[in-house]
């Protein structure tokens, strides 16, 4: 089977600012886990676990969890260096082997939810989220906002250029729309220090195209009772007419 979404987890690391991104979204998760009194978290698709690593001086417990051993290894090595982190390799079809015993929060953030690729798995992931919940416990979704305006607008995201141990990297992303699907390109070249292409990796991945009223839909149908949609910042609420992407957040 090809992967969907089949970046080397080096690469992914690389071309996210991290410093920038959990601090932006530090504050939304904190006030959060302190109004809820939460003590046990769960990451499902937490590629480089810096997310789970962050939660982890809030929480007690954090599970994180992803399909890619690359990713769980690449993480286990190089950014989870607290003790109460459990890194486990599965996906959202894997959330019945977990220990028993419910979280009061779980999150699947970066997009994660519409990589699943379609409806069917999409509504699969919610439904085997919510088992996993505390009686009171809320989930977070972060995904894209698939408006076709908002993605017409933004489908090529801005070239980032990373230099790192003497060499130069170059990203593009893109994304083509579809009513079901939506694909996103990647494109990587690795420069050397005599400017020379050493390097050229490109990844194809088809995203099921979440629209919002779609995903409200599928979260009430799977049996999540209150939800707020939560603007990129965390602050205010999503405008599905001007935000690039969003916070959903369930109540069980
Ligand atoms: C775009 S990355 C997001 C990583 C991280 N959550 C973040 O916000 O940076 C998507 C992740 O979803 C994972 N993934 C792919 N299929 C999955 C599945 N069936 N269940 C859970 N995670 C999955 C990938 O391995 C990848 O690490």
């Amino acid at each position: 089977m090809v992967k969907n979404f089949n970046l080397d987890p080096e690469f992914y690391d690389l071309q996210v600012n991290w410093q920038e991104r959990l601090k932006k979204e530090k504050n939304f998760f904190v006030k959060l886990i302190k109004e809820r009194n939460i003590k046990k978290i769960l990451d499902v698709g937490c590629g480089t676990a810096r997310h789970a690593q962050m939660f982890s001086s809030f929480a007690d417990n954090v599970t994180a969890i992803d399909p890619s051993s690359e990713m769980i290894d690449y993480a286990r090595k190089n950014i989870v260096k607290s003790a109460n982190v459990t890194l486990i390799n599965g996906g959202f079809e894997d959330l019945n082997m977990l220990p028993v015993g419910g979280f009061d929060l779980a999150v699947s953030l970066g997009n994660t939810l519409p990589i699943l690729g379609s409806r069917k798995k999409v509504k699969h992931a919610l439904k085997s989220v919510r088992k996993k919940l505390e009686e009171k416990g809320a989930a977070v979704f972060q995904f894209l906002n698939f408006e076709p305006r908002i993605m017409e607008k933004n489908r090529f995201y801005k070239p980032k250029i990373i230099k790192k141990s003497g060499k130069v990297y170059f990203f593009i992303k893109h994304f083509e729309y579809g009513k079901l699907k939506t694909r996103i390109d990647f494109l990587i070249a690795t420069i050397s220090n005599d400017g020379d292409v050493e390097d050229f990796y490109s990844d194809s991945s088809l995203l099921c195209t979440l629209r919002i009223n779609l995903f409200l839909k599928m979260a009430k149908n799977a049996g999540f009772k209150k939800i707020e949609l939560v603007s990129p910042d965390g602050n205010g609420l999503f405008d599905k007419k001007k935000h690039i992407s969003l916070y959903a957040l369930l109540q069980k």
